[in-house]
């Protein structure tokens, strides 16, 4: 049997990592600030997340949410002390779709409302709500079409206060900072405007910050530089540094019922045993106070390096735009300097790196960069 091929590859076979490096079949090591897409939090192997996770797996791997789970309580309450987030209630799933999905859910039962304000540029995953909710039509399969979306632009205020008041959405869905749509922070104001909107309109807002959360824009969460508490949040990539988890955090306001949400494998023995480890090592390495210090670091040289456009983002979630494609730069920093990148559409580079990424490493980066920028 081959592969179903949806994904354009870079030949490199992976087989190793250690910190915010990794390692090729070919014996290569390459400087990671992609991170897996944002997923690697305290970097690769760490060995506090391989003792905890084999721990667990000699004793349970898994059992069904049919029993009470332990370790979904303390990884509840740790999350709850790290997130400033202590009186909100937690639900786990699998994946950053599967909370989308769950959040819109919920928004839904709550008001009893049907219709979905979100953002053009936005990106949700790829489940049936989850997707409606995205800016792409080229991912929505006509099966998707039947949710009611209304796009807006990001500043188009009138238009926000317009649909709000109408009184007919049940959500509000945006990111802490746009990640595919090119790395776009939203502005504190708009953001506390959006929070008393949604609060007169009786509106769930949810907040995606399943890229931009988790330590990642140097806050535990994107949008608590702009002090807002929103109703609903939905958390996934980092949360175990690669064991497939998701989360979504509720806030006091919304009523549990047996049955409303479920699922089978969410917050099993071993997934919470994972991302506990990732919230025992964030405290311990104070990794979110790291990505604020060396993401302002790295905005600093970067804003001021010839060639860039503009530098966007907040902590380790940057966004580096260019005049033209960067898919020649990209492919330079891989295959010459085995450097990873992301990227955001065809103009926007998309640095992601570990949150435990060194001021060296990411002095390494720069030097590097401004060297390929040169041979341009
Ligand atoms: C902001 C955001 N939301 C949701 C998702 C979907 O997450 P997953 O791929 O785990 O379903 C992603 C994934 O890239 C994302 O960046």
């Amino acid at each position: 049997m081959k592969l179903f091929d949806v994904y354009p590859l870079f030949d490199i076979n992976i087989v190793k990592g250690k910190g915010c490096y990794t390692y090729d079949d070919q014996g290569n090591t390459y400087l990671d600030l992609y991170g897996g897409h944002a997923v690697i939090s305290v970097g690769h192997s760490h060995p506090h997340y391989i003792k905890r996770i084999s721990d667990q797996v000699e004793n349970l791997g898994f059992y069904s949410n049919s029993v009470v789970n332990r370790l979904q309580e303390e990884f509840a309450e740790k999350l709850g002390k790290a997130s400033g987030y202590e009186n909100y209630r937690l639900f786990l799933v699998n994946s950053g779709a599967e909370a989308n999905e769950n959040a819109l859910k919920l928004a839904s039962f709550h008001t009893g409302r049907k219709k979905v304000l979100s953002f053009h540029k936005s990106f949700h995953g790829r489940t049936s709500a989850a997707v409606r909710v995205t800016d792409n039509p080229a991912i929505i399969a006509p099966v998707n079409q039947g949710m009611d979306v209304t796009f807006l632009t990001i500043g188009d205020n009138e238009r926000l206060e317009m649909e709000l008041k109408t009184g007919d959405y049940c959500a509000f869905i945006i990111e802490g900072i746009l990640g595919i749509g090119g790395i776009i922070v939203p502005d504190p104001c708009f953001m506390q405007n959006l929070q008393n909107l949604c609060k007169e309109t009786g509106t769930v807002l949810i907040l995606d910050e399943i890229q931009s959360g988790y330590g990642r824009s140097g806050r535990f969460f994107a949008h608590q530089y702009s002090g807002i508490h929103p109703d609903l949040i939905t958390v996934a990539k980092g949360i175990a540094n690669g064991f497939p988890m998701g989360g979504l955090l509720i806030a006091p306001h919304f009523e549990a019922k047996y049955g409303m949400l479920g699922t089978t494998f969410g917050g099993n023995h071993l997934a919470c045993a994972a991302g506990l480890a990732v919230l025992e090592i964030m405290e311990q390495e104070q990794l979110v106070q790291n990505a604020e210090s060396v993401g302002n670091y790295l905005f600093q040289e970067l804003t001021n390096m010839d060639g860039i456009k503009e530098v966007r983002g907040l902590g380790l979630m940057i966004g580096l735009e260019f005049d033209e494609p960067v898919k020649p730069i990209r492919q330079k920093l891989l295959f010459e300097h085995h450097i990873f990148t992301g990227v955001s559409g065809s103009n926007v580079i998309r640095l992601l790196p570990p949150l435990c990424l060194s001021m060296q490493q990411a002095t390494q980066f720069i030097q590097t960069l401004k060297k390929v920028l040169a041979e341009k």
